[in-house]
């Protein structure tokens, strides 16, 4: 049976910054409050021209130049947002054709902020399967376009961005251990953006009364992170028969500092074996596991055969956790430049929307 290793890790967020002070601008709250109450100083807000598929797009190519692997080699993508471009088509699709991934079927996944662990888990299971090889994970959010920006509650926690992995099949053992994946629709309510799916569609009155923006129990969401993070992780570790003496880092969704420090304390494991940066980014939902993942790797903490774990919760309600051993890159011999497929893939987009076009104008002379 085939591992599924991490070959391929990538970043993007928006150049913009928005400080608490300038948030302070917008509702009633000060930088004080919000770095006591959660850690965050700044977040990046993507610019108009600036989508979850952009943003994936980048850092997907970063992946894939870390993993020294072309876009046409891949077999699956999965994306995952709680910001989609769209209901449908999937975000996954938009990245697909955007970087020339040919080969790859690609599909969104949606499970909230915990949608990065429990897609990686997908990915790897696919390549433990042995049915794919190789496989492209994107979390990518601009949630700055369903946060209420007079609702100083959301407004101050979420920020945007995007992060990659590439899992590819190796016979080395390695890679991806163990997951644990967990839902309790009871508190649906807790976190949800209440309109625009198909129980509250569109109307009026849901524009006028902000349903369609996000709406949160924080205090609710807090507990219930506070309870399932450190029991997650040791049902991973358990899994394969560690403890927490075991791990090198963890890797936790980066919400709010007070809910890592709980967790921290619930697994009596030291804060600096935790890799934070909640500080500058804000909530980045899907995104911030592998941005704080990238973050690490680029400051040279993680090494190869370090065993993490990777932990989330969020809407759903949803939360997970995986355990790994970190290897990086597999060893190739040609070396591939994955950006120059961009602009193949521009033009491959380009022609099969003129032969749609041609098809089209064709068939309805037939009929
Ligand atoms: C949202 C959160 C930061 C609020 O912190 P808290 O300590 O629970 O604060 P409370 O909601 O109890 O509010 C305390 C007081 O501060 C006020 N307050 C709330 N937001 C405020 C803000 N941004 N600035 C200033 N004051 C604020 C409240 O109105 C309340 O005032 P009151 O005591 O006069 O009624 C916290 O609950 C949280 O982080 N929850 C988890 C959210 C999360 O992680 N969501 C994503 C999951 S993936």
């Amino acid at each position: 049976m085939p591992f599924a290793h991490i070959t391929g890790w990538g970043m993007y967020v928006p150049e913009p910054i928005l400080t608490n002070d300038d948030i302070s601008k917008l509702v009633d709250t000060n930088d004080q409050w919000i770095r006591e109450r959660t850690g965050i100083r700044e977040r990046h807000i993507a610019r108009e021209n600036e989508f979850p598929s952009t943003m994936g797009v980048e850092a997907a190519i970063k992946a894939l130049q870390v993993a020294n692997l072309a876009p046409t080699d891949l077999d699956l993508i999965i994306c995952t947002s709680s910001s989609p471009e769209y209901i449908f088509p999937a975000t996954a699709c938009i990245i697909q054709d955007q970087i020339g991934a040919t080969k790859a079927g690609a599909f969104d996944l949606q499970a909230a902020c915990t949608g990065f662990i429990f897609a990686t888990n997908m990915g790897a299971q696919a390549i433990r399967s042995g049915s794919v090889k190789n496989v492209l994970i994107v979390g990518t959010e601009v949630l700055s376009r369903f946060v209420n920006w007079k609702d100083r509650n959301t407004c101050i926690l979420f920020g945007d961005g995007a992060g990659a992995f590439v899992l590819q099949a190796s016979e080395e053992p390695g890679g991806v251990m163990s997951a644990v994946m967990h839902s309790d629709g009871s508190g649906a309510d807790s976190l949800i953006i209440p309109a625009g799916g198909s129980h509250h569609p569109a109307t009026e009155a849901t524009l006028r009364e902000g349903r369609h923006f996000m709406q949160m129990d924080g205090k609710e969401v807090f507990r219930f992170a506070t309870r399932v993070m450190g029991r997650a992780v040791t049902e991973a570790l358990e899994q394969v028969k560690m403890t927490t003496d075991d791990v090198q880092w963890i890797i936790p969704h980066q919400a709010n500092y007070r809910i890592i420090e709980t967790a921290a304390k619930h697994l009596k494991m030291p804060l600096d074996k935790f890799v934070i940066n909640v500080e500058r980014y804000g909530n980045t939902s899907t995104a911030s596991i592998p941005i704080a993942t990238v973050e690490a790797l680029q400051a040279s903490r993680i090494k190869p055969k370090d065993k993490i774990v990777f932990v989330g919760f969020g809407g759903g309600l949803t939360w997970g956790a995986m355990v790994v051993e970190w290897t990086g890159p597999l060893p190739v011999k040609k070396h591939v430049h994955p950006a120059q497929y961009r602009l193949f893939a521009r033009l491959r987009s380009f022609v099969r929307r003129a032969i749609r076009f041609i098809e089209g104008f064709f068939s309805r002379k037939e009929l």
